[in-house]
């Protein structure tokens, strides 16, 4: 049948194929009615067809069957529809309580088996075995309600099997016996267990073990870890209260350790000859990275080949200098959310690309010059960061990121040059009481928001090469008008909001680079000046005092625009019809529209931005117009009745006085 049914393209051939099988079947034996599967040369696809077995008729060979999400509930010659061919076969989100023993013999090209999400535990109940997995490879018997033991049933004869998936089951125990019929095995997933003992040996004899994954479990601790071969190990998300490895001078493979959200007080002893190159010990109760308060005493274990180190989230207070040496190679540091109060490093960290130092309490930082050649990207936001020694930024060459957020930094003034003297001679005088950017020369990305700055002096990062500052949530910020220069070609990203300003003194149109400026959530009345130089892409203006946009700023905006957001300012309706009709007429988008409101003389609430018509506004000016000419008319009249008045009297009292 399939020769018949080279169709040339892919395409058709998918949308044919079981248009064809269907009318063939139907004709041919008209009981059996094969669902629509997609056929694609020999692999089937049947997933969520309400199937309790497998369609007859399939390609002879076939190698691949999705079964997934149907309703097969036993596993038999029969809901396969006696096809052995089989090189995977997928029955995840079935009610599979039965297989058939000794279904799996004969399906000797059989390598990929999942059976996950069925209720194999009542099959396991039975205490029968399903026979020799002949040739599978990688065996999935996650979420089947399996309890310890019962995986027995699964592996006592699979003697190719290297990948085992038993994750989200309900094991507690992993006996010496349990993988001794899988011996093949490399990769192991236990995750999200209840595994709270592991028997001594339970992983010895399967010495092509090299990755464990014992994540989310109960363990509570490991006194003698000795799988030398195991690469990757995941222990996170258990109880750990310790974790040691023999002092013996075996050489461990190890490169991957995760102890991350366990209970560890104290430093994990690792192993004397390791080449471990991951290592995550955050989220314990690391008081200390010192091991000399461990059980086991001065014991210090070098990490020739570690390039990450996660002690994030632990109660440390400080970090050593002695330590830092056994991390030569490290790459990434990530000591956030600690107590840290001061950090220095001495030594040369050649390879240091990232230290994240963040949320801490960090008062002082030092590094000595040279010791971060490398260093890209340094985290210090949410410390109590009043300075940075000048000498600090000046050793790190290489810095591109530098994150100082939440801490309570002045900026140095580059014309007031005392602080440059305080750096030269530091060893005599107090540390500079502000931090000085400029001629950081290969700086980017600067973050400056939440330090109560208050002023921005004048050229304060010439000589860098910034491209994003943020400044954001600095009230009362004073800038210099010529704070930013320096960076005309360099500067894509201005932050500015919440800083309460009500008038920027800073011209942003010499910026130009400048693509995206934030000025939400201040006190704006007017915009700033733009020219048709300007390259600005989107604008935030929410939430200021503009009441009018000037006509000639917003057609110069036009230009590059893309987007623009507007709303909460109290604008006029009828002095922004060139705003109205950007709006309307170009492609700029306003992404906060509903927002956008304005008020009109002679409506008591504000209206949406896009009701307004040039119309309303005419009709308005019109009608001033009549005002205007029925006042001047009334005025003119009562002058005239007035003088008319006037001259009778006169006439009047000459004739009286005629009279007299
Ligand atoms: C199965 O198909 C039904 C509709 O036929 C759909 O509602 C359901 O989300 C599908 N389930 C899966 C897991 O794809
Ligand atoms: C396996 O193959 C043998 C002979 O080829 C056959 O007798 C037996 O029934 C088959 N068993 C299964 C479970 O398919
Ligand atoms: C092992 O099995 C898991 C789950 O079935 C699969 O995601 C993974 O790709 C397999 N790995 C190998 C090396 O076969
Ligand atoms: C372990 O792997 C090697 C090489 O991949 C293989 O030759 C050997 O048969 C495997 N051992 C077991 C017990 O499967
Ligand atoms: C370890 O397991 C946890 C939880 O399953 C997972 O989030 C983490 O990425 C794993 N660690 C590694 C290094 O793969
Ligand atoms: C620690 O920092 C590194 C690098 O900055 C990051 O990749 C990692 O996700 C952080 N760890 C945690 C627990 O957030
Ligand atoms: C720094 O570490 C914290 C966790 O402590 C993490 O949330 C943050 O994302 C890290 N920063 C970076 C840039 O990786
Ligand atoms: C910037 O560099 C130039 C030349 O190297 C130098 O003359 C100038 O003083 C520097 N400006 C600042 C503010 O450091
Ligand atoms: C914002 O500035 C106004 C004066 O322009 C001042 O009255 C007000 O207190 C300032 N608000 C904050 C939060 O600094």
């Amino acid at each position: 049948m399939s020769h018949q049914l080279k169709v040339s393209t892919m395409v058709a051939f998918q949308l044919l194929f079981p248009l064809l099988v269907s009318c063939v079947v139907a004709s041919a034996s008209p009981p059996h009615h094969l669902p629509p599967c997609q056929v694609v040369q020999m692999d089937v696809f049947c997933r969520n067809l309400s199937l309790k077995s497998a369609p007859v008729n399939l390609p002879h060979g076939v190698q691949m069957l999705d079964l997934s999400h149907n309703q097969v509930q036993t596993l038999t010659q029969e809901t396969l529809a006696y096809y052995t061919s089989f090189h995977h076969l997928n029955l995840h989100s079935n009610k599979i309580h039965f297989i058939q023993p000794g279904l799996f013999k004969n399906m000797t090209d059989l390598k990929v088996l999942d059976l996950s999400r069925n209720h194999l535990n009542v099959f396991a109940v039975s205490k029968i075995n399903i026979g020799p997995l002949t040739a599978i490879e990688s065996l999935d018997l996650s979420s089947n309600g399996l309890y310890t033991g019962m995986s027995d049933y699964f592996l006592a004869d699979s003697p190719s099997l290297a990948n085992l998936s038993l994750n989200s089951n309900s094991i507690t125990k992993v006996a010496q016996s349990t993988f001794s019929g899988s011996l093949s095995l490399e990769k192991i997933s236990l995750h999200n267990n209840i595994i709270l003992e592991i028997e001594d040996g339970a992983f010895d004899s399967l010495n092509n073990l090299t990755e464990l994954d014992l994540s989310k479990n109960s363990i509570t601790c490991i006194t003698d870890f000795n799988l030398y071969k195991l690469k990757v190990l995941n222990l996170s998300k258990n109880s750990i209260e310790l974790f040691q490895s023999p002092r013996t001078s075996h050489e461990y493979d190890l490169l991957q350790l995760d102890l991350s959200e366990n209970k560890l007080t104290y430093f994990p002893l690792l192993p004397r000859i390791n080449v471990i190159k991951y290592l995550d010990v955050s989220r314990n109760q690391l008081q200390s990275i010192d091991t000399s308060g461990s059980p086991e005493k001065n014991i210090r274990v070098k990490l020739c080949h570690l390039w990450y180190l996660d002690l994030s989230y632990n109660q440390l207070t400080t970090i050593p200098e002695s330590f830092l040496p056994f991390i030569r190679s490290i790459e990434v540091l990530n000591v956030s959310n600690n107590c840290i109060g001061s950090f220095s490093i001495a030594n040369q960290l050649q390879k240091m690309k990232v230290i994240n130092l963040s949320y801490n309490s960090l008062q002082s930082l030092i590094f000595e010059k040279n010791s971060l050649q490398s260093l890209e990207k340094l985290f210090l936001q949410g410390n109590h960061l009043t300075t940075l020694d000048h000498q600090v930024l000046q050793s790190l060459p290489n810095i591109k990121y530098l994150h100082l957020q939440q801490n309570n930094l002045k900026i140095c003034d580059p014309q007031n040059k005392e602080h440059m003297h305080e750096v030269m001679d530091q060893n005599n005088q107090a540390p500079p009481s502000c931090v000085s950017f400029s001629s950081v020369k290969n700086l980017q990305f600067l973050y400056l928001s939440e330090n109560n700055l208050l002023t921005l002096p004048a050229n304060a990062f010439a000589n860098t090469s910034l491209k994003l500052l943020d400044l954001s949530l600095n009230p009362g910020l004073d800038m210099d008008k010529d704070s930013l220069s320096g960076l005309e070609h360099s500067l894509v990203h201005l932050l500015l909001k919440e800083n309460n300003i009500s008038r920027l003194n800073t011209d942003l149109s010499a910026l130009r680079n400048l693509k995206h400026v934030d000025l939400s959530t201040n006190q704006l009345t007017s915009l700033p000046r733009w020219n048709k130089e300007s390259s600005i892409e989107s604008l935030n203006l929410q939430n200021n005092n503009l009441v009018t946009l000037e006509y000639s700023t917003m057609l110069a905006l036009e230009r590059s625009l893309k987007t623009l957001y507007m709303g909460s300012n109290p604008l006029s309706c009828c002095k922004n019809l060139g705003f109205l009709h950007i709006v309307q007429h170009s492609a700029v988008v306003v992404p906060d529209i509903e927002t956008v409101t304005c008020f009109h003389e002679e409506l008591s609430e504000p209206v949406n931005i896009e009701t307004v018509t040039r119309e309303m506004c005419h009709r308005q000016s019109t009608l001033n117009y009549i005002t205007v000419v029925i006042v001047t008319l009334l005025v003119v009249m009562i002058v005239l009745v007035l003088l008319v008045k006037c001259c009778r009297s006169r006439k009047r009292k000459r004739n009286r006085s005629f009279k007299a």
